[in-house]
């Protein structure tokens, strides 16, 4: 893939917050995230099942509710910072044409009793204020899904008359007809096959070959296709990064020891388990987040943890490679 990084901030996250209530408890799904993404930069965002990356890519949308609740930072998107514009300006200028989220299972989501067609009437209805003809969307959308390798003809089927696949696909040329700056996509290759997945992948290559979405934040448990598609990884530990940089960086020389147990552990992650498993390479359970460890967070299953590390915090480090750390061992503290 050829993607040119021009070194301008599209999306600035700082210390953003953000958290679940209900009869649970408060679960601090967000704890302290910071997080710049580049114009023509793909992150791809990492990290055990619960750690907060769905919840992260939410936050980011600046759309929260019923359950989640923003509770403190910024996200500025292209300049705007969702979370202090009325609504109106984050549904038409961000929402509409600079970002778009493809939730988790989006592709389940699907109006069963509406044809594609029908989907992007109300799509585009919904983010422009008028209803167009389908023949329009014909028009407008056929070339659209052409050239992401789609017929025309996909337009006025069902969705359940597509694959898992197609589906998905279909998903990710809706989320894109307005050629969005960014899309954040959570886990969308997650439930298909081998060959479905590489289609999707190439559609995701595709958008960005031709500038037609510059910009990703990917959430996957996929380490091989987020070296594929990203510049750069995010790897997430109950609610906060641990480690960002530059994406062969963070993969061939790990330095956050929880990177490092994450990397080893792939062989035995099996997502069709439920996602509910924890990784065998690294001793214990990740933490409850109604109240996460004091200190370092993942001091209780850390091989290199001192005293230190259960009960100060570390702050962001960075190294010479421009990655991010948070840890004691590389602020000299231990
Ligand atoms: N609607 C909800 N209500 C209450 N807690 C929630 C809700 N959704 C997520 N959580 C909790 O928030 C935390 C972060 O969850 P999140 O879904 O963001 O993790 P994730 O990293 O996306 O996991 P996965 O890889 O399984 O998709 C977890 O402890 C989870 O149980
Ligand atoms: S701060 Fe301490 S406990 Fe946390 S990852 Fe670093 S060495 Fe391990
Ligand atoms: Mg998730």
């Amino acid at each position: 893939m050829v993607i040119q990084m021009n070194g301008q901030p599209l999306v600035v996250v700082e210390g953003l917050k953000g958290h679940y209530v209900g009869m649970f408890g408060v679960v601090h799904g967000v704890d302290g995230v910071s997080l710049t993404i580049e114009e023509g930069e793909g992150v791809g965002l990492v990290g055990e099942s619960g750690c907060g990356k769905s919840t992260l890519a939410q936050l980011v949308t600046g759309v929260t509710g019923p359950m989640l609740h923003y509770q403190e930072g910024t996200v500025q998107v292209d300049g705007y910072n969702v979370y202090d514009i009325p609504e109106e300006t984050l549904r038409t200028e961000v929402l509409c044409k600079r970002l778009s989220y493809i939730p988790q299972a989006a592709m389940d989501s699907l109006n069963p009793v509406k044809r594609i067609t029908g989907l992007l009437q109300d799509v585009v209805k919904e983010r422009t204020g008028r209803r167009p003809t389908s023949d329009e969307i014909r028009r407008t959308a056929g070339d659209h899904f052409e050239s992401l390798g789609l017929s025309r003809g996909v337009l006025d089927l069902y969705p359940h008359e597509l694959s898992g696949g197609m589906k998905q696909r279909v998903v990710v040329a809706i989320s894109t007809l307005w050629n969005p700056k960014i899309l954040v996509v959570d886990e969308p290759t997650s439930a298909l096959d081998v060959s479905s997945q590489k289609m999707l992948i190439k559609t995701l290559a595709m958008l960005r070959d031709r500038a037609m979405v510059k910009s990703m934040l990917f959430i996957t448990h996929d380490i091989p296709v987020a070296r594929q598609i990203c510049e750069s990884l995010a790897v997430m530990y109950c609610g906060q990064l641990v480690e960002v940089g530059p994406v062969e960086g963070v993969l061939d020389a790990p330095q956050h020891p929880y990177t490092q147990g994450l990397l080893a552990s792939i062989a035995s992650y099996e997502p069709q388990q439920g996602g509910q498993q924890w990784l065998e390479s690294i001793p214990g359970r990740p933490p409850d987040m109604r109240e996460p460890p004091p200190g370092c967070r993942f001091h209780p299953r850390c091989a290199s943890a001192e005293a230190r590390c259960a009960v100060e915090e570390p702050t962001e480090a960075r190294l010479a490679d421009g990655r991010s750390l948070r840890c004691w061992r590389y602020m000299g503290g231990l």
